[in-house]
């Protein structure tokens, strides 16, 4: 039998779904592991309560139709909405298959480290009695002021002792670190929101083997994801660049390469920059990479962590290098978008 398909976007979100026309728009992103607020699928509750910005739809029980074109937007509820075209929904809340809601909570610095001249490790302590998840690859955000957020890649996968690692490199022509730098003590309170980012294992399920390009405290992000794959006993090949202007920069080389020796599916390459007598790969990580495969991005899944400089110039270099552009990863691209001008 045919059933006539449509396609719904949901906004702020932007998230988009194929339904069935023969189900309600709840049922289907339910059954397609959307998340929509809902109680009683009844209209009833008016969690589902959405506006109608584009589109036609019929009611569940009046048979009615609904035309977004026929004037003001319309509020509508989405356990009783059939879509008679393409449509777009104005709905806060509603999140992607595997998506968690990010919250607001109060964390204490618990420990610091100088782990590199310009580079510290902060432990955060998250609070007791809050059920904070996240997936390795996030990030969390600190709340300075009305103004300024710092984010910061969490760099451990979600530990039984509530905390949560950041490795927080020195930016000091940053005004948000430049607040950041004034707190940055053992008992300090921070306000902070997460986990934030879809750089997640949901975004690469299906690949076969996974680069992973870091550059600085980059790496934080994929410490986290390798943490979180090695938990689930995922043990797909995946490839570590990890970019350095020095040795010393390289901060946790010796923990990373002990990783890679107990997990033989993952290889490690550091890349040095700025440190000529440093006895193996030199230059910038991504040429790096463009040299060691030769071209041949066939089968790899790219994920990029880095400033937005590095992961755009990455992202050019590798295309004109013969890489797919949906063949990288990176939540640079949601959270810095390129100036289409
Ligand atoms: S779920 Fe309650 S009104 Fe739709």
């Amino acid at each position: 039998m045919f059933i006539m398909k449509h396609q719904i976007t949901f906004f702020p979100s932007q998230l988009s779904l194929t339904v069935d026309a023969s189900e309600t728009v709840l049922e289907s992103a339910r059954r397609q592991g959307f998340h929509v607020p809902r109680a009683c699928d009844a209209g009833v509750c008016h969690l589902c309560q959405a506006r109608l910005l584009s589109g036609q739809a019929r009611h569940k029980h009046s048979n009615l139709t609904l035309d977004a074109s026929a004037g003001a937007h319309e509020p509508v509820f989405c356990c009783l909405l059939y879509p008679l075209s393409d449509l777009h929904l104005e709905i806060e809340r509603v999140l992607a298959p595997g998506q968690l809601p990010s919250q607001e909570v109060t964390a204490k610095i618990h420990a610091i480290e100088q782990a590199a001249p310009d580079v510290k490790i902060v432990q955060l302590l998250l609070p007791a009695g809050k059920k904070i998840e996240y997936y390795g690859g996030q990030y969390l955000q600190i709340l300075l002021d009305s103004e300024n957020v710092a984010a910061f890649s969490i760099a451990n996968a979600p530990r039984n002792d509530r905390t949560v690692e950041l490795h927080i490199r020195e930016a000091p022509d940053s005004d948000s670190y430049t607040l950041l730098a004034k707190r940055l003590q053992v008992g300090e309170l921070l306000r902070v929101s997460l986990p934030h980012g879809e750089t997640t294992r949901f975004r690469w399920q299906g690949a076969e083997k996974l680069l992973f390009i870091a550059a600085s405290t980059g790496y934080s992000q994929f410490k986290a994801i390798l943490e979180e794959m090695a938990a689930l006993g995922d043990e797909r090949p995946v490839t570590l660049y990890w970019g350095a202007r020095t040795a010393r920069d390289l901060y946790r080389h010796d923990a990373i390469k002990s990783f890679a020796f107990l997990h033989p599916h993952l290889k490690y390459i550091p890349v040095v920059s700025d440190q000529p007598e440093w006895p193996a790969r030199k230059g910038l990580v991504h040429q790096q990479v463009i040299k060691d495969l030769n071209g041949d991005f066939s089968g790899w899944t790219l994920v990029c962590g880095g400033s937005p400089a590095m992961v755009y110039t990455t992202f050019d270099d590798f295309v004109a290098a013969g890489m797919q552009p949906e063949q990288m990863i990176s939540d640079v691209f949601d959270y810095a978008p390129r100036d289409p001008g």
